[in-house]
């Protein structure tokens, strides 16, 4: 009998680099970006014998729009096949949203990888992506099995590389979100010549360190200067890797040698929540249930 649920742990990303190449005549824009998995993640539940059509949410953020994603993705994937008429979705949050973790992204992808699981007939991968580009820059990335992936484009071209070794990360999160689209208009000046990335310098860490860099950073940070304070305190407590990911508001240290106690003594900004977390080297799989 084919399964009608299946669970799956909604990992969220980082950005180990993000460049603004162009901005298109279109309003959107151009960029490459190096994607990476993390280990924090939602937990969520799909269940399509039903015909009813309802979204559960626990834990951080459950009010925010964003989380409307997940219901999106449903309603993307069924415009395409037909199915499901009805499902339930049981969301348990853990990724904050407006981040920069792609908190309402990795939802959306989760549930599509779900839904393509229990589909009686399944799209292709490129299907199963061209509907994730629907949702959003980084929803592609999510609804790949890749732990780590360059992109270029609006997040819908993909190069999968070779899973990085997994490290300790600090997530910190400042008590602001920042929105995208807000973000992009904060860089509508920026150009850079198209940047060309040689991939045998993705295969180490020591090689990604030379390549991290955030456009959104600098600009991001003239806003909120509380994305400075973190960074230095990251820097100071010997991270290896320490800058902001996405459009912001999160800033996180990747640690080789792992992460001192001491670190929630340093003095970072009150407000801001410190999360102790990992790189993934694996992507979740997803469970049939029954
Ligand atoms: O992809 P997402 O829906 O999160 O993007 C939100 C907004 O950010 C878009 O409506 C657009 O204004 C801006 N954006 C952009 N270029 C991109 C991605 C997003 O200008 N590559």
């Amino acid at each position: 009998m084919t399964a009608r649920s299946a669970s799956v742990q909604a990992q969220g990303k980082i950005n180990l680099f993000l460049r603004i190449v162009a901005h298109e005549s279109s309003g959107y824009h151009q960029l490459e970006t190096l994607f990476a998995r993390i280990d924090l993640a939602d937990s969520i539940t799909v269940h399509t014998d039903t015909s009813v059509r309802e979204l559960n949410v626990v834990g951080a953020d459950t009010g925010h729009p964003a989380l409307n994603l997940a219901t999106r993705a449903v309603t993307a994937f069924a415009e395409s096949c037909g199915w499901p008429r009805g499902f339930k979705i049981d969301i348990e949050k853990r990724i904050p949203v407006g981040g920069g973790l792609g908190g309402g992204s990795a939802d959306a992808g989760a549930v599509l990888r779900a839904l393509n699981a229990l589909a009686p007939n399944p799209f292709p991968q490129d299907e199963l992506l061209r509907i994730a580009f629907t949702l959003g820059a980084d929803v592609p990335f999510l609804t790949t099995e890749s732990p780590l992936s360059l992109a270029w484009g609006r997040g819908e071209r993909m190069l999968a590389l070779p899973a990085l070794p997994a490290r300790e990360l600090l997530l910190c999160l400042p008590p602001f979100g920042v929105s995208t689209a807000e973000a992009f208009g904060w860089v509508s000046g920026v150009r850079h010549s198209a940047a060309s990335v040689e991939l045998a310098r993705l295969a180490d860490w020591a090689g990604v360190k030379t390549l991290v860099y955030n456009d959104f950073q600098a600009i991001v940070g003239a806003i909120h200067p509380e994305i400075w304070e973190a960074l230095n305190l990251l820097n100071e407590a010997g991270a290896d890797i320490a800058m902001m990911t996405g459009s912001g508001s999160t800033v996180f240290g990747v640690f080789e040698s792992g992460i001192k106690p001491e670190v929630t003594s340093m003095g970072f900004p009150k407000a801001m929540r410190l999360v102790r977390s990992m790189t993934a080297d694996s992507v979740s799989p997803v469970k049939l249930l029954d």
